[in-house]
């Protein structure tokens, strides 16, 4: 699963006994040899589908750890890209990793996703492999701050897989994954909020029309389709009205 770059059995111990930012701190200089760090091929995809809603000028990319949404969202930018994450270890790897010359420019904010510090200053916001550590009661303040971080038809986008049928062993590893994080978080303090199953298209999509949202989704083709006809993979398209 990792590298011999990537952290060892006990590094990854001690940053899942830790808090969620703590643990990231720790993560942060091993983090790109983790397959915790979205693949590029979901970033290009991303990219390209961004690319024919645009144009925009300043993006916003809510947990971005080492930068890979920001990366991503250079190109599809005309004037600035910032980059935000609660944790400080994560956002140093990041100013290291990403190029800041040229334009857009590239900001690092460090703040919580569940509250956001900004205010109409962006037409387009995205978030890549972080939703599992928001609870579904947490949900509503992470997209009203999404909502409040972008201008009147704003977009906020990311991608969202479809629910494994009971007959993938992915299903019972992600369930025997989320299981074990709640036994953990049961017996110990400070709580690591890491779950693979709280992210439901149908729940999420509620929560993003309450926020004042109109919700699209669109077809990522680039991952195929199930038995059934359906997407395995959809990009939310979350328009601020
Ligand atoms: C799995 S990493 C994903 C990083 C990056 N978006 C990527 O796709 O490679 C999750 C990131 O979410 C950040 N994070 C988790 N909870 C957060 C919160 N409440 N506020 C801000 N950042 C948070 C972590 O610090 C970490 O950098």
């Amino acid at each position: 699963m990792f590298t011999t770059e990537g952290p060892t059995f006990r590094e990854l111990t001690v940053q899942a006994l830790s808090s969620i930012e703590r643990g990231y701190d720790l993560l942060a200089p091993k983090f790109d040899h983790t397959p915790f760090r979205t693949p590029e091929r979901f970033l290009d995809a991303t990219g390209e589908m961004l690319e024919a809603l645009g144009p925009f000028d300043a993006g916003l990319d809510v947990c971005c750890g080492t930068g890979a949404g920001v990366g991503m969202l250079k190109p599809v930018c005309r004037k600035r890209v910032v980059g935000v994450d609660f944790s400080a270890g994560m956002l140093e790897a990041a100013r290291e990793s990403v190029p800041a010359e040229g334009a857009p420019a590239v900001d690092w904010v460090r703040a919580d996703a569940r509250e956001l510090p900004f205010e109409g200053d962006f037409d387009l916001a995205v978030s890549f492999g972080a939703f599992g550590h928001f609870l579904p009661s947490e949900r509503p303040a992470v997209f009203a701050g999404v909502h409040r971080a972008l201008r009147p038809g704003g977009v906020f986008a990311f991608p969202i897989g479809a629910p494994q049928p009971l007959s993938s062993p992915l299903y019972w590893a992600m369930l025997g994954f989320d299981s074990v994080m709640r036994v953990r978080n049961a017996l110990w303090r400070p709580s690591f909020v890491m779950y693979y199953r709280t992210f439901p298209l149908r729940g999420v999509s509620e929560d993003l029309e309450r926020a004042g949202f109109a919700v699209r989704l669109l077809p990522m083709e680039e991952f195929g389709r199930r038995e059934d006809g359906s997407p395995n993979w959809r990009l939310v398209v979350a328009e601020r009205l």
